[in-house]
């Protein structure tokens, strides 16, 4: 099965519906960080050129089902107005009277975006009654927002019963990339996981295992490893009812044959605000915590990284934001950036850490997908991708 592209629509004249992932890092009131605005530009734009007009939808965070100012996608319009140097409407609700008198009002080359979709109850319920009213705004709908694609919305997946479907440009860049890394991916074939919470990525360590020849952990989630282990980890973050689970997942894997490296070496400190010290991890005693891997670790993990014809990393190594815990994630997103294997880089901290170190340029692929890009290496079907395949079907 496959899905139709936005390209081969017939768009001249016609209303497009476009779900696109503007859920940036908000500063102050304003957008952190535009790399899904600008990801989503090249749809957009070719929509543009060819006489549509565009009714942009997006999430901005969990509101819950109800307005918040704060999670309003105003300063994203004023934002992209002033990215795509034309006026961005944003109307005060979802797709109530306010959308519809403003969709029925568009031109072409018009633009419209529509406030926070989970300011509706129905959004993360894939409720059809909302579903039928975005729908009701326009002619057709592409989905562009990658991001979101493993959620299962009336905005990725509900209104696909009620409009023709299409995938956006950024869609299609990002399955085709990822796709390398579920058909046949060149091997040896290593995983990065890092990240704080194991809980949400010890069900995605045992799915790898089956796919991948090393994983290697790094960031909060090792430490529920090494505590599986009987490792000293101090009053470090780590999720104790998980032991089990992550015993399990580390037993799963040498069954398998699949290596999964941990830290041998680790920068601890009391707090956040002191220097880090780095030790060997069976030095680490129970006044400290461990904020970032060591650098024998890392470059145990470069020596894996340098060997690798296809690499897939998620998440940091540590408290990357702050500088002194930062080196772990910097040297692999070097080693990454420097190896010859089809490299692909998701989820928010990550893509950070590859741009801070200047080496954005020379990563295959950059996904603008944490959840999703996790999601589809797994093997698992994004909601939002079978919705288009299903309709191409009908
Ligand atoms: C993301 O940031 O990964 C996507 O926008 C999905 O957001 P969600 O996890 O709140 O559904």
């Amino acid at each position: 099965m496959t899905y139709r592209s936005v390209r081969d629509a017939e768009v001249s004249g016609k209303r497009v519906l476009v779900r696109v992932d503007f859920n940036v890092p908000m500063k102050d009131g304003r957008v952190g960080d535009d790399t899904r605005i600008r990801a989503a530009l090249p749809t957009i734009e070719d929509l543009l050129a060819r006489g549509a007009s565009i009714i942009l939808v997006s999430h901005l965070g969990r509101p819950k089902g109800k307005p918040a100012p704060e999670f309003s996608l105003a300063p994203v319009a004023a934002y992209l107005g002033e990215l795509m140097h034309r006026p961005v409407r944003i109307v005060g609700d979802v797709a109530g009277p306010q959308a519809q008198a403003a969709a029925a009002a568009l031109r072409p080359g018009e633009v419209l975006l529509l406030e926070n979709v989970r300011f509706e109850p129905g959004e993360e319920k894939n409720d059809r009654d909302l579903a039928r009213r975005l729908a009701a705004l326009a002619d057709l709908y592409v989905n562009d927002a990658f991001g979101a694609a493993h959620r299962a919305h009336a905005s990725t997946v509900g209104v696909t019963e009620f409009l023709p479907a299409y995938a956006g440009d950024l869609m299609q860049r990002e399955l085709d990339a990822l796709r390398r890394l579920v058909d046949e991916p060149a091997r040896p074939y290593v995983a990065i996981l890092g990240g704080a919470k194991v809980s949400d990525k010890l069900a995605v360590t045992g799915n790898l295992a089956s796919r991948v020849d090393s994983i290697l952990v790094g960031g909060g989630m090792a430490n529920t490893f090494l505590l599986a282990l009987g490792k000293p980890i101090g009053k470090s973050l780590a999720e104790p009812d998980m032991v089990d689970q992550a015993r399990a997942v580390l037993d799963d894997a040498r069954d398998r044959g699949v290596e999964v490296l941990l830290p041998s070496d680790v920068v601890v400190a009391a707090s956040l605000d002191e220097a880090g010290n780095s030790i060997p991890i069976q030095s680490v005693s129970d006044v400290v915590a461990i904020y970032d891997i060591g650098a024998e670790t890392a470059s145990r993990y470069g020596e894996r990284i340098a060997t690798a014809k296809t690499v897939f990393w998620n998440g940091p190594m540590g408290v990357f934001e702050r500088p002194a815990f930062a080196e772990g994630t910097i040297a692999i997103a070097r080693a990454v950036a420097k190896s010859d294997a089809f490299s692909v880089v998701g989820g928010g901290d990550s893509v950070a850490a590859v741009e801070e170190a200047g080496v954005a340029g020379e990563i295959s692929h950059i996904s603008t997908g944490g959840g999703a890009s996790l999601e589809f290496v797994e093997g698992r079907t994004l909601p939002g991708v079978a919705a288009l395949e299903a309709s191409a079907e009908r």
